[in-house]
């Protein structure tokens, strides 16, 4: 469990693999080089090799760059700002100085890789080289990671560095259209992909819930498609229930956020879905809509059924739409959406199967091929290219089109053996509205746990992909779907600290997940410098309990990653690293509040967490401590109440409502206290709803029974149901001996609003 003697194998494993870096004079390996934990460098470079020595920072420090190159120059200003904001110290930059003493920025052009860098730190001087100002910019990045690093404090530590990235596409993926995100926050965000090495933000700007860039030809694309009814608790972003929801991009805020991005050498995807996707889209131009029907930008998460219609008018609008779109996003890449596209609207329209029979196609799935390919040669026509989810490989689309896996890596394989290039954002691994562990702590979305270390074991290049294949991977991508992300803080927590894993896995050619995670702690506090809580998660310490002889409790402590030593104390004070190790499970007396973290290097790597133990506690379970019946569409979903303050969030599968209590001790229980709440339903289940479970209600609102053993077995409690949602609910339960599973369950089925129960305490 301790990396100690294990970091210090690392790094001399690497310090012997690393030859000399290229056009560098050898040098023998130096027997005083550090020992000590890896460098804080993330993502870790192709070739490192730490020497003796600092280079000492001071205000009297210069950064030299060449004359008539005001681009080196410019990111000789980004250097200094960045060592403005890890130092306090204000260097000055002049133009064509001496190297000795200085940090100096050099353009190499033997250096083929336009973002490749090759960095050197001594005593006398630091020398970034690089055949392009992205190479520079990338070893300021790499300057600023060592100016950061907790052995830093003597000065920058001596390192020899040659580094490019293993993958081009290096992303980030952010729903803006279920959620919306401030200018600023992009902006934050963009500035912590910059640091990450990461180079591609796949903007997604519209969906069934939202339209949020401005189409001037167009404006009812935002003033309608850019408003819908709060979801759940969005209430409290907006207010109340009769306030909408609201937010758009206009054209000079997304120039604005492009112009920012290109500073930090990141390209912006523009995301426009077609032809599902569009119900707000539908919302402002029915006229565009397959169905002819108005409707309203959607209030409900899921797969709604509003199809763009594919006839000529739709497409004079769609390329209306492309020719703003490409005016304001440089990319080479435009994203046009293509997933989930339930077809019911094309099936039932009577124009659309006429046009399909004109077309000689036999299935909706090769029409919605044509559509793309149409899109697909305007923006060919236009010098760029279509990128697409993986279902535009249901239909014809030419290999110019690219294909972004989600669906697993079933799409990316295919795809790539088919000769498309390909971009990795499968989920759940890459999906980041995926829960990272089942601490408590945990934010509301879905909690088939994506752990930290899942996303750093996601290599981009599926083994299913033939070698000569292997160049179509353009790269990979962390995907924020915003349902669950109704602010910027809970987002923060989805994609930090995962973004540090992704970038590693596109930047560079080898993982080491032990080096990784003992990197990432100075990071996290990079981010928390930066004003961004990351999950602690990996590190964060879980404090399971069990009943034990003689009014005691046994305690198991574990930590996600097992890297660190956990510490902990039972008097209520705060853990330390002085406080007891822990080593094996140990019995408490009853009450008790354990209190523990876990450590490295003297410091904690996470918030303490605790947990108070008393007899009744033993005796209780929260949703999250149950399992759930079936594995159906399982989310933790959080409550529209109250408006302000921690609101109550339930685990629950939206199409079973029903729990298992695994083991309960029942000997001398009697009676039963649920805790349960009522909450909106706001779900397109598309064809699964048929497979919501219903079940026989005997009274007016339904009720929960408690079942022995199955949730077929004898039933212990019936509990009638107010017609209130949050309550508490108490009962007589039938007599019991001995151990056994406990099944509780709704009756009845959601319709317009889901029973969620909160805890079961018996008694
Ligand atoms: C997707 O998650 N529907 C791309």
């Amino acid at each position: 469990m301790r990396h100690g003697s294990s970091a210090r194998l690392v790094l001399l494993l690497a310090t012997l693999a690393l030859g000399a870096c290229a056009n560098q004079p050898k040098r023998a390996a130096a027997p005083q080089a550090p020992v000590g934990p890896p460098l804080a460098l993330l993502p870790q470079p192709a070739k490192l090799e730490r020497i003796a020595g600092q280079f000492a920072l001071s205000s009297t420090t210069r950064i030299v760059v060449p004359s008539g190159r005001p681009d080196v120059k410019h990111v000789a200003e980004q250097l200094a700002q960045f060592i403005r904001s890890a130092r306090g110290i204000s260097v000055l930059i002049v133009e064509d100085g001496a190297e000795a003493g200085a940090i100096s920025l050099v353009v190499e052009p033997s250096i083929k890789n336009a973002e490749a860098y090759t960095i050197d730190v001594d005593g006398a001087r630091v020398r970034i080289a690089a055949s392009d100002v992205r190479g520079l910019y990338y070893g300021a990045v790499t300057l600023w990671q060592l100016a950061t690093d907790p052995s830093a404090r003597e000065g920058i530590p001596a390192v020899r560095i040659a580094d490019a990235p293993r993958f081009a596409w290096r992303g980030v993926m952010l729903d803006s259209a279920r959620h919306f995100q401030s200018t600023d926050d992009i902006k934050h965000l963009l500035d912590q992909m910059a640091l990450h090495k990461l180079n591609t933000f796949h903007w997604h700007l519209t969906d069934d819930q939202g339209w949020r860039l401005e189409i001037k030809r167009y404006p009812k694309l935002t003033s309608v498609g850019g408003c819908r009814e709060p979801v759940g608790p969005d209430v409290a972003l907006t207010g109340s229930k009769n306030k909408p929801y609201c937010g758009f991009y206009t054209q000079a805020q997304a120039r604005e956020i492009v112009a920012y991005a290109a500073d930090r050498h990141i390209t912006v995807v523009p995301e426009i879905e077609m032809p599902g996707h569009a119900q707000a889209a539908i919302a402002a131009y029915p006229e565009f809509g397959a169905s002819g029907k108005k409707t309203k930008p959607s209030t409900d998460w899921g797969v709604n059924t509003w199809l763009f219609n594919p006839d000529d008018k739709t497409f004079t609008f769609m390329t209306n739409v492309m020719d703003e779109v490409m005016a304001v996003f440089p990319s080479t890449y435009i994203h046009v959406g293509g997933d989930e596209a339930a077809k019911d609207q094309w099936e039932q329209s009577r124009a659309v199967q006429e046009k399909m029979k004109s077309l000689g196609f036999h299935d909706e799935e090769q029409l919605q091929g044509w559509f793309v390919a149409r899109i697909g040669k305007y923006l060919d026509e236009h010098h760029r290219r279509l990128i697409g989810w993986d279902e535009i490989l249901d239909g014809d689309v030419p290999t110019s089109a690219a294909v972004m896996s989600w669906r697993g890596v079933k799409g990316a394989i295919k795809a790539a053996n088919a000769g498309h290039d390909v971009v990795l954002a499968p989920s759940p691994t890459l999906y980041t509205d995926y829960l990272q562990s089942d601490l408590p702590s945990e934010q509301p979305g879905r909690p088939q746990v994506q752990s930290l270390r899942t996303v750093y074991d996601f290599d981009p290049v599926p083994a299913d992909i033939s070698a000569d294949k292997a160049d179509h991977v353009l790269g990979a991508q962390i995907t924020a779907f915003s349902e669950y992300l109704p602010t910027w803080q809970r987002t923060q927590h989805a994609i930090f600290p995962r973004i540090a894993a992704i970038a590693e896995r596109t930047w560079s050619t080898k993982a080491d997940w032990d080096s990784f995670i003992q990197r990432l702690p100075a990071q996290m506090d990079r981010y928390r410098e930066a004003g961004i809580m990351p999950a602690d998660s990996a590190y964060a310490v879980s404090i399971n309990v069990a009943a034990a002889a003689g009014d005691k409790a046994t305690v198991t402590l574990a930590n996600q990653s097992g890297y660190g030593s956990i510490h902990y104390t039972t008097d209520g004070s705060a853990p330390m690293p002085q406080s007891p190790t822990y080593t094996a499970p140990f019995e408490v007396p009853l009450p008790t509040t354990v209190r523990a973290n876990a450590f490295a290097n003297g410091f904690g790597l996470a918030g303490p967490r605790d947990r108070s133990i008393d007899a009744a506690s033993l005796a209780r379970r929260s949703s999250d401590e149950l399992a759930t019946c079936t594995d159906k569409l399982v989310l933790r979903i959080e409550s529209p109440e109250p408006l302000s303050g921690p609101r109550p969030v339930y685990r629950v599968d939206i199409m079973n409502t029903c729990w298992t209590w695994k083991a309960a001790a029942l000997d001398g229980k009697t009676a039963v206290d649920v805790r349960i709440d009522r909450l909106p339903f706001n779900y397109q289940l598309w064809k699964d709803a048929a497979g919501i479970v219903d079940r026989k209600t005997a009274t007016r609102n339904g009720e929960l029974e408690i079942r022995k053993d199955t949730c077929d077995g004898e039933r212990l409690a019936t509990l009638p149901l107010p017609k209130e949602g949050a309550t508490t609910l108490h009962g007589k339960l039938a007599p019991v001996s001995g151990t056994h599973d406990l099944c509780l369950f709704f009756t009845g089925k959601p319709e317009q609003t889901i029973r969620v129960l909160g805890d079961v305490q018996l008694l």
